[in-house]
């Protein structure tokens, strides 16, 4: 199988509405040509100022180069500014991406405690669901390091900002060290490649994706179960993968602690029979069904209700099977329904992974194996040979499991495009 890059040639800018933040940091003074490098590309650009930013850049100079009115208050004042109402509300609907580059620790602070009290952050809250967000940090290195702004941009994380760090260098104090921000050609090319995984330009923008993720627990009596060391990591970053791309996404989650990635429909389930019952109410109306759980093959035949004595030297646990979920999918699926799974395997199991490929009629299986180390279970990273279901095997390098699931989404990708033609 070989993987495509999402359409090299194309000029993912063209007609894009950017949003551009500018803080109160001395990099500001290089916005004006990232705004000029967006436009030469065919983007619409806007700019909204912080007060701080202000000092360090001219509200000319961005009006000149975007070719726009800059936006500084949420209540502008109506005689100079020549507008007799707030647009608040209607720049985050309009826009298709926003940078915030510098992005100093003020803002980084307003953002993420959800303050309003400039147009950048009104913008910020507005924004659609799914619109990339490149926040950019620039300030001193003590700063950026310091607790309080660490705190900060993790949130803003979890809410699915990218959150570009900071590069080594010279620093408007006169130090060198972290802080600097990136040059502007460097910011394009991050947003290029952040609209190039979002949005129109995906093949599963739209689509209704079920993924199930984590382990289940079968219970032995009302406080013992049986399950195993699955984390949900990978199939939480397939699911934050698949909707930045702009898919629906529903996941079906075993027990695991994990935050729900933004934009996520997120059901949590137990057990095996649970799992496989929700999924079911998906299997006519979803367009791609991805099987990452570690669902337990066995259950126990008959839990024990109360807690079990420890009264005898032995005791017998009659197991019976769980339904295979993602069997059950891929054997009724329709021929516009797509099915894609993993198996867990040793180091060797290749051809296992290939048998289940088959057996349960998948378009492509992630083949990874476990230890605890670089790939599988409860790690950060995953090592994956995608599999296709015409024998096309791509070996992919240890990846972090957000990488991961961009490959293997990549892969989908190219599968949904031979299916339209
Ligand atoms: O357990 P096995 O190796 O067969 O799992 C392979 C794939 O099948 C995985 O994608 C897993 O999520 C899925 N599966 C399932 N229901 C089961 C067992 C496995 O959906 N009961």
């Amino acid at each position: 199988m070989t993987i495509l890059q999402s359409n090299p040639g194309a000029n993912v800018l063209k007609g894009k509405k950017i949003i551009i933040g500018i803080c109160g940091g001395i990099a500001a003074y290089k916005i004006p040509q990232l705004v000029r490098l967006l436009k030469k590309r065919g983007a619409i650009v806007r700019v909204a100022l912080t007060e701080g930013g202000a000092h360090f850049v001219s509200e000319l100079a961005l009006a000149t180069v975007s070719e726009e009115r800059v936006y500084r208050k949420i209540f502008p004042p109506m005689e100079s500014e020549g507008v007799d109402f707030t647009r608040h509300i209607s720049l985050g609907e309009w826009a298709d991406a926003l940078v915030i580059a510098p992005a100093t620790a003020n803002t980084l602070a307003r953002l993420s405690a959800g303050l309003c009290d400039d147009m950048l952050a009104a913008i910020f809250l507005t924004l659609r669901p799914g619109k990339p967000v490149l926040i950019f940090p620039a300030m001193d290195g003590q700063m950026f390091l310091s607790h309080s702004v660490q705190r900060n941009i993790a949130t803003l994380a979890t809410q699915g900002c990218s959150i570009i760090n900071p590069e080594s260098g010279e620093l408007a104090s006169g130090l060198c060290g972290v802080g600097r921000m990136p040059e502007p050609e460097a910011i394009l090319r991050a947003l290029e490649e952040a609209l190039h995984e979002t949005g129109e330009c995906s093949p599963l923008y739209g689509k209704k994706v079920v993924i199930t993720a984590g382990p289940t627990r079968e219970k032995i009596d009302d406080v013992r179960f049986i399950s195993n060391y699955s984390s949900g990591k990978m199939g939480f970053a397939i699911a934050r993968a698949a909707a930045k791309r702009g898919a629906i996404v529903t996941l079906l989650a075993g027990p695991v602690h994990l935050p729900t990635p933004p934009g996520v429909e997120r059901l949590d389930v137990e057990s095996a029979a649970e799992m496989n019952a929700a999924a079911e109410g998906f299997f006519n109306s979803c367009d791609l069904f991805i099987g990452a759980a570690a669902v337990s093959d066995y259950r126990p035949a008959t839990p024990y209700e109360g807690k079990m004595k420890k009264d005898k030297e032995e005791i017998e646990l009659a197991l019976v099977k769980n339904p295979d979920i993602l069997a059950r999918f891929g054997l009724q699926k329709s021929a516009c329904q797509l099915a894609v799974g993993f198996a867990l395997e040793t180091r060797t199991g290749l051809e296992s992974a290939r048998k289940k490929l088959t057996e349960k009629n998948l378009d492509l299986i992630a083949f990874n194996f476990f230890d605890r180390k670089t790939s599988g279970f409860d790690v950060d990273t995953n090592i994956l040979t995608l599999i296709g279901s015409n024998g096309e095997i791509t070996e992919l390098p240890q990846l972090t499991k957000d990488a991961a699931a961009g490959k293997l989404l990549d892969a989908i990708e190219q599968l949904c495009l031979k299916d339209r033609h």
